[in-house]
């Protein structure tokens, strides 16, 4: 059996708990380190989930036996983490969104191929049972021919229970960045590349105020549109309605439908790794509900996809590729709020090969 591969979390925050509780369960991967600018927050969850050293980002890098960063820094610092660490001849996973924008995601990309190194990216969810299945329904032909989507995400907004929710609010970040990339990499993984796309942003209130934790009752700026609707036009012909708001007091979340020629799929939430399917077709007054089939380990299960994949030679699923794909659609529905024009999308993706439904991160991979 191979030794697990050495890996560092950056950034020891809010989802640092998930990764953590996931990464030191998976037998393919060991958390060698956690590093913060906040020492102290990299010790307490060092010890917190029994990873054997702590400190600042430069140690992780001269840490002999990390192969792998795993960058759960804030957006703003997400290319300058990443970028460091592949100077330092480590492998990336990123949470997301990539980078801050097109460019600097595109440098990243550039700068880990021409150091053969990879970088992967965060949301790893569509690599979870509920997504996984309803790719093999919609391969099995139930719904017929896709031909558009409809996704729905509003609410009131995360600086409620968030401790810290500027960065949420900030550039590279409103619903659109922050929750978008759940929605558009899981239909990216059934419809591919999109080609345009045309939207409207608009922002109900110039300033928030903090919720939760230490600095409650604190106000912030809102730098971004806080509510997004979008077209979006798929090379493959396909079309999809989009809203992502947090200018709205009816939470609705996990609201992807897909349909076909011969009836609706809504798939499981998005932002999560499980879910049941249901299915209508045209002459049915009932949805059909399909229990999802898989792993659904959470948090981390991209990683062990990505080192699974270096080990083996062949292409990591949640790649950095399709998260610059993603980042530069979700780049231009922002642009487009300003032009009032349909903009294009010009990059491309492999789609990752679907996951075998007895995929297991739990199980090494031998
Ligand atoms: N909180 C969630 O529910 C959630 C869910 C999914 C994804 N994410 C993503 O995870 C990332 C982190 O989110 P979070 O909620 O954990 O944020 P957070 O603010 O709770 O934690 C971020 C951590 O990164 C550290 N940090 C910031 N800049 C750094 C740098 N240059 N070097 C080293 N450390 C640095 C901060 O000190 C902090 O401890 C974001 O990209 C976010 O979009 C968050």
């Amino acid at each position: 059996m191979p030794e697990p591969f050495g890996v560092a979390v950056v950034g020891c925050g809010n989802i640092s708990n998930q990764y953590l509780k996931n990464l030191t369960a998976f037998p393919d991967v060991r958390v060698l380190f956690c590093a913060d600018i906040d020492a102290e927050r990299a010790k307490a969850q060092a010890a917190a989930y029994g990873v054997p050293a702590a400190g600042s980002v430069e140690q992780a890098l001269e840490h002999p036996d990390v192969q792998l960063v795993v960058n759960l820094t804030i957006p703003a610092a997400h290319a300058e983490v990443a970028s460091a660490a592949i100077a330092a001849g480590r492998h990336v996973w990123n949470e997301k969104p990539l980078a801050p924008d097109v460019a600097a995601g595109r440098a990243l990309l550039e700068q880990a191929r021409a150091a053969g190194l990879r970088v992967g990216c965060a949301p790893d969810t569509m690599l979870g049972a509920g997504i996984q299945s309803a790719r093999r329904l919609i391969a099995s032909g139930a719904i017929g021919t896709p031909l558009s989507a409809l996704i729905l995400f509003q609410g009131q907004g995360p600086e409620s229970w968030h401790p810290d929710p500027e960065f949420l609010f900030a550039r590279g970040a409103g619903p659109l960045f922050d929750m978008g990339p759940y929605y558009l990499s899981a239909l990216a993984t059934l419809f591919g590349p999109a080609a345009r796309v045309a939207a409207i942003g608009r922002k109900a209130r110039g300033t928030r105020v903090i919720g939760s934790g230490p600095r409650a009752g604190t106000e912030f700026s809102v730098e971004m549109p806080s509510y997004v609707s979008a077209l979006a036009e798929y090379d493959g012909g396909q079309a999809a309605s989009l809203l992502f708001s947090w200018d709205s007091p009816l939470h609705r979340a996990g609201f992807l439908e897909i349909t076909g020629t011969e009836a609706t799929l809504a798939m499981p939430d998005p932002n999560r790794f499980d879910g049941d399917l249901r299915v209508r077709r045209a002459d049915e007054r009932e949805w059909t509900v399909i229990g999802s089939a898989g792993a659904a380990a959470g948090r981390g299960s991209g990683v062990v996809d990505m080192v699974r994949a270096i080990r083996r030679g062949r292409p990591h699923r949640a790649s950095g590729e399709m998260a610059l794909h993603v980042l530069e659609l979700m780049t231009a529905i922002d642009r487009s709020g300003r032009t009032a024009a349909f903009e294009p999308v010009e990059s491309g993706f492999e789609v990752p090969a679907a996951l075998a439904e007895d995929w297991d991160p739990y199980v090494a991979d031998v």
